[in-house]
């Protein structure tokens, strides 16, 4: 009796131990191939221009699904669509296996969330906190954009405001994965362009 369970404990360590070499031996290895990106991105994923997205302390769940679904999957060896538009990053990840990706966003979503400094419009700032569709934004994303729970809804409180802007014209005009999570930001297919603007703003605006 007593035999088993030195037996166990030893293994659940043993497991322990070894889980945690892995996930830090993986970390190292983002932060080593996340030096290229942060050019962009900044030193630990907080950005370096308004339409840029922070990366750093964004959850690692999303950063996973985000970064595989702008790499161009190649089928019988011909290559797909990615299933969600960018502008520059599809090319980039051509370069970069799954087990990279993944290992990269182990590490940025362990370095700290930094909200940004641009300077932002007040005015539009108020017209998003004013907006009737602001109550729905945050039953998701949590009131100060910042939803910890849930780590496939991103972080957008003090994320980068014209980038935030562009993210809801991508739902908007079905840019992003129709079919995987996406779905939960159909909302937005029913508000004004102008709407999305200032909620852009305000959202970038929280702390
Ligand atoms: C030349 C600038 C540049 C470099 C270098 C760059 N990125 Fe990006 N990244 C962007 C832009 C701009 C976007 C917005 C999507 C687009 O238009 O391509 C973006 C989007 C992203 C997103 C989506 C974030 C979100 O909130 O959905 C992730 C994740 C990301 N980049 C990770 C990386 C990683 C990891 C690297 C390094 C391998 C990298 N980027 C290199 C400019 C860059
Ligand atoms: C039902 C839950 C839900 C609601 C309501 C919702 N969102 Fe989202 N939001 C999500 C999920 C899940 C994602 C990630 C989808 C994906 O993987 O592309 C997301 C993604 C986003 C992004 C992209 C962030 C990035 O880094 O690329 C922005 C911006 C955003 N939401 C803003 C809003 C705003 C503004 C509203 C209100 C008009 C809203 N959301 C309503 C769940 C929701």
């Amino acid at each position: 009796m007593h035999k088993s369970i030195i037996k166990f404990t030893f293994a659940v360590l043993l497991i322990a131990t070894s889980s945690n070499v892995v996930m830090a031996q993986e970390n190292e290895d983002g932060r080593r191939y996340g030096n290229f990106c942060s050019s962009c991105h900044g030193t630990a994923g907080a950005a370096v221009s308004d339409a840029i997205p922070s990366i750093g302390g964004q959850h690692k769940d999303f950063l996973i699904t985000s970064m595989l679904e702008m790499k161009p999957q190649v089928v019988d060896g011909k290559e797909q669509a990615p299933k969600r538009y960018s502008t520059l990053m599809q090319i980039f990840f051509k370069g970069y296996s799954e087990d990279e990706i993944k290992a990269m966003a182990d590490w940025y979503s362990s370095r700290p969330w930094v909200p940004t400094n641009y300077p932002l419009n007040q005015d539009l700032v108020n017209k998003g906190k004013a907006s009737a569709n602001l109550d729905t934004c945050t039953s998701c994303h949590g009131t100060d954009g910042n939803n910890i729970e849930d780590t496939g809804i991103p972080r957008i409180g003090g994320q980068t405001p014209t980038y935030l802007y562009h993210a809801l014209l991508e739902y908007k005009n079905n840019k992003r994965n129709a079919d995987g999570r996406a779905l939960e930001m159909d909302v937005v297919k029913e508000i004004s362009d102008e709407e999305l603007r200032a909620l852009a703003e305000y959202f970038s605006s929280l702390r």
